[in-house]
């Protein structure tokens, strides 16, 4: 891997490290930065984080596999995940599952081929009062429904092309680790 970060990330893991009395403790917001900026979290990148927060690398594996929020391959560049527990399930949740492992042609953990679109199957996310609920990325939408996520799919299609034209490549939004 090349440099995990840039001089100003470096930065804001001295911030993070800060904030805290012991500067190990700044570990998961520090995977989730890597995770932010990467799209996921290699073997590489784990090393280099151990190494930054001078950590055993195992300590850090062991809270990389622990944490389900934390991927260890890639995902797509809209990671969709779909709560199944007792109240969205109740209200859709899987039929909504169903219908997007359909429609991507993919299953729980897979990724489409062109690496636009990811589908977890989740466990509650706290929004149990909007179920049934997805999570795109870092945004929830809530009392959905097949038709609207439906609608959803084809902006974010359509997005990840108009993007993919401007930047000029067909990767999945983020920058190789
Ligand atoms: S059960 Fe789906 S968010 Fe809680």
């Amino acid at each position: 891997m090349s440099e995990l970060f840039t001089p100003e990330e470096l930065q804001e893991v001295e911030h993070l490290k800060s904030l805290y009395p012991e500067p190990q403790a700044a570990l998961l917001p520090v995977l989730w930065m890597v995770q932010r900026k990467y799209g996921w979290i290699s073997l590489d990148a784990i090393r280099a984080v151990a190494e930054l927060l001078r950590l055993p690398y195992a300590h850090v594996l062991g809270v990389v596999r622990f944490y389900t929020m934390f991927h260890t391959e890639p995902m797509g560049r809209y990671h969709i995940q779909v709560c199944t527990n007792i109240s969205c399930m109740l209200r859709g949740g899987e039929q909504i599952l169903t219908f997007l492992s359909q429609k991507l042609g993919i299953g729980h953990k897979q990724r489409t081929p062109d690496g636009v679109f990811s589908l977890e199957e989740v466990e509650c996310m706290g929004a149990c009062g909007g179920a049934p609920m997805i999570a795109i990325n870092e945004d929830y939408y809530e009392n959905i429904t097949v038709e609207q996520v439906n609608e959803l799919l084809e902006r974010l299609r359509l997005s990840a092309q108009n993007s993919s034209h401007t930047e000029g490549n067909g990767t999945n939004g983020h920058p190789t680790p």
